[in-house]
């Protein structure tokens, strides 16, 4: 590709370009400061990629979405998470054998260490389960080794991490409503043992039905990466300053939790319940949304990257008729999801602005489905995006052109001025 050209204050200068795997361009400005003095400006990193990787990509406008070059519509339902997992954090489709030690793995490092449990009977009952995760995540740097240039021990902290955060999930369900903790199981797959970790009662034999198992599968495949998203970016952050693995994840997860981004599909299910109990008006908030001064937004709608349609959503609504009859469910907040759809996609407001549903929008019917307590809705979203993070954590330990992330600003405030001391701050 040939150079871009910017002229400046008179002057004409050449950037270098390149292009991707994928013939996305960009225009190197690694030297615009030192060359023209200027920064560029973009709040939100719009159209500022910081980064090359070779994990996931996306097309926005043709609604594409694949990990490690597989389309996720060839994976979801076709392989187990922790199968999905493992070509996310190592670039390949595991064989058998390598499916097999990776899942038993896993489960021998999902125990959650014995001191570290007594930290999480401490919190309140009334804890935010995301609160408890990414502080357990965080904690678990003083309960592992973990040199970042040890490989055994990388090696080691991604099964923890991968097969930890389930358990973390499921012990802060039980523990919010008083039941004892359920152990992880080597005989039952990833999403059967978070499922059997929450429902199971000490009683009796639990058996995970497989709707439920296979749904739950396919939720945390869709949900495992999307390139630099504000909770992956986050987590290469605080990698950049070469912060242990434990650190990096737990900042993801937390930056995770904003409604805007992972906590969207709980304020989905909170924005769909309030619609039901205001008798199913779904187009007064449809006009709220349209309200600017309303400060209402239509959770679960619009996206920074996708500009048709988000693929995981077509996929989880294609998938929510099926498992709800499947588990002979009748919602009527899904009722209320589609009719909200049909609304928006026929309204000039939010075709202009190319605001259609994304992942959030139906993935919390389905964790509703499930029995999953609509608080929980985004710890299962950080489980599934788990390898993910880690993948990108990974990646980013391995780039040549690694350097700590600082981005410039430009100052908005106050002149020199000097301060003349009176003695009465002393
Ligand atoms: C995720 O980045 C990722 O990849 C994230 C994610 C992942 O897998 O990691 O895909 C997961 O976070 C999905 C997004 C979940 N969040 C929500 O559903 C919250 C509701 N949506 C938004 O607030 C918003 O759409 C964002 C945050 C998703 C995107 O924000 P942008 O790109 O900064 O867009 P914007 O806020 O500048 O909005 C552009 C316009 C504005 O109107 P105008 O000022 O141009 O008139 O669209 C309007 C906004 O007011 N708008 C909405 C809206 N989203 C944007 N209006 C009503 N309802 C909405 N949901």
């Amino acid at each position: 590709m040939e150079n871009a050209k910017l002229i400046f204050q008179g002057k004409e200068y050449e950037f270098p370009t390149f292009m991707g795997t994928e013939n996305e361009m960009a225009i190197d400005v690694k030297k615009l400061r030192d060359l023209t003095g200027a920064i560029t400006y973009d709040p939100g990193y719009g159209n500022t990629g910081a980064c090359k990787s070779s994990i996931t990509y996306i097309d926005g406008e043709e609604g594409i979405l694949r990990y490690r070059g597989y389309p996720i519509e060839e994976l979801a339902g076709e392989l187990r998470f922790s199968a999905a997992a493992y070509l996310m954090l190592f670039g390949k489709i595991p064989t058998e054998k390598e499916f097999t030690d990776w899942s038993k793995a896993l489960t021998q490092n999902s125990f959650i260490h014995s001191s570290q449990v007594s930290f999480l009977d401490h919190y309140p009952a009334t804890a935010h389960p995301m609160n408890i995760l990414g502080s357990m995540v965080s904690s678990m740097s003083s309960f592992y080794l973990h040199d970042s240039e040890d490989e055994a021990h990388v090696s080691l902290n991604i099964q923890r991490l991968v097969g930890q955060v389930k358990t973390i999930a499921a012990f802060s369900y039980r523990k919010s409503v008083g039941l004892p903790y359920i152990y992880p199981r080597a005989d039952h797959s990833y999403s059967a043992n978070f499922l059997r970790m929450m429902f199971a009662s000490p009683a009796e034999e639990y058996v995970v039905p497989k709707v439920m198992e296979d749904a739950l599968d396919t939720l945390l495949i869709l949900h495992m990466d999307h390139e630099q998203n504000c909770s992956t970016s986050t987590v290469r952050m605080v990698c950049s300053s070469m912060a242990n693995i434990y650190a990096s994840v737990s900042a993801g997860i937390n930056a995770l939790w904003g409604k805007l981004h992972g906590g969207a599909n709980e304020a989905v299910l909170n924005m769909l319940t309030m619609i039901h109990q205001d008798n199913d008006d779904y187009m007064k908030y449809v006009n709220l949304a349209k309200d600017k001064n309303s400060n209402f937004r239509l959770m679960g709608f619009g996206h920074r990257v996708y500009k048709n349609f988000d693929p995981r959503a077509k996929l989880l609504k294609e998938m929510v008729d099926r498992v709800l009859e499947e588990m002979g469910i009748h919602d009527p907040l899904l009722d209320i999801a589609k009719n909200l759809e049909e609304v928006a996609l026929k309204d000039e407001f939010f075709i202009q602005r190319k605001l259609y549903p994304n992942i959030d929008f139906y993935s919390g019917i389905l964790y509703r489905a499930l029995g999953i307590p609509t608080e929980m809705f985004t710890v299962l979203f950080a489980i599934g995006r788990m390898p993910g993070w880690i993948a990108h954590w990974l990646e980013m330990r391995q780039d040549p052109d690694l350097r700590i992330q600082r981005p410039r600003q430009i100052y908005m405030g106050p002149p020199l001025r000097h301060y003349e001391p009176d003695g009465t701050l002393m």
